[in-house]
């Protein structure tokens, strides 16, 4: 049975485009975007994609709006719900309605710089390799049980914009081989601890090819 994904967007779509464009063995059943002008559900119906868009600035609170979501989402009886540059904070029922089959990328190695502005962070405490982070949701923000993480180096001429172009081309690879591991059936939460099953490859990915 094919894999049917629910997108979450609030922006450009970089992401929903990689995971498109990768050919996984999976069905985009929707986009959603909690933003209309979102670029990505632009790109989404050019390709034919339902794409819908929910204003959040129409709801009187995150409640409402995260319930309003929710049943959007089950319209399209999803088997897994994607967070590809969703930048609205869920609620605690939204993520307990959809938990284990809830994945986000985070444009840092977790646990370092959970939140917002982490190229930026990164660059300010002086580390050297920096990254991102697929992982399942739970309701402790950026914190939930690692899937996979990409490294990239941090340059000394670095700016934050050209931090965040490097390690985008990573999760531009990274989120579409966690999409197919789950789709697969490959992925086991042991305690917390993600394990794929079957293979021996590695869930860490450099930059430079590794
Ligand atoms: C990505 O860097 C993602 O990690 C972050 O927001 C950005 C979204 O980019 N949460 P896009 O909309 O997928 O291009």
């Amino acid at each position: 049975m094919t894999c049917r994904v629910v997108v979450l967007i609030s922006g450009r779509g970089s992401n929903l485009r990689a995971i498109v464009e990768a050919g996984l063995p999976i069905e985009i059943a929707a986009v959603v975007s909690n933003r209309p002008q979102a670029a990505g559900l632009d790109y989404a119906r050019a390709r034919g994609i339902p794409a819908i868009a929910l204003d959040h600035t129409s709801s009187p609170d995150r409640a409402t709006f995260d319930t309003q979501l929710a049943g959007e989402i089950e319209r399209f009886h999803p088997d897994l719900v994607v967070l590809a540059g969703y930048m609205r904070i869920l609620s605690p029922a939204f993520i307990a309605r959809f938990e284990g089959r809830l994945l986000n990328i985070h444009p840092s190695l977790l646990p370092m710089f959970p939140g917002l502005d982490t190229h930026t962070r990164a660059l300010a405490e002086g580390v050297k390799v920096h990254g991102c982070t697929v992982h399942f949701v739970t309701d402790k923000l950026d914190h939930g049980p690692i899937i996979i993480q990409a490294a990239v180096p941090v340059r000394a001429d670095d700016t934050p914009d050209t931090l965040a172009a490097r390690v985008l081309a990573q999760e531009h690879r990274i989120y579409p081989l966690a999409i197919r591991w789950f789709a697969e059936g490959r992925l086991v939460n042991n305690h917390g601890r993600v394990n794929l099953k079957g293979d021996p490859t590695s869930q860490s990915v450099l930059a430079n090819g590794g």
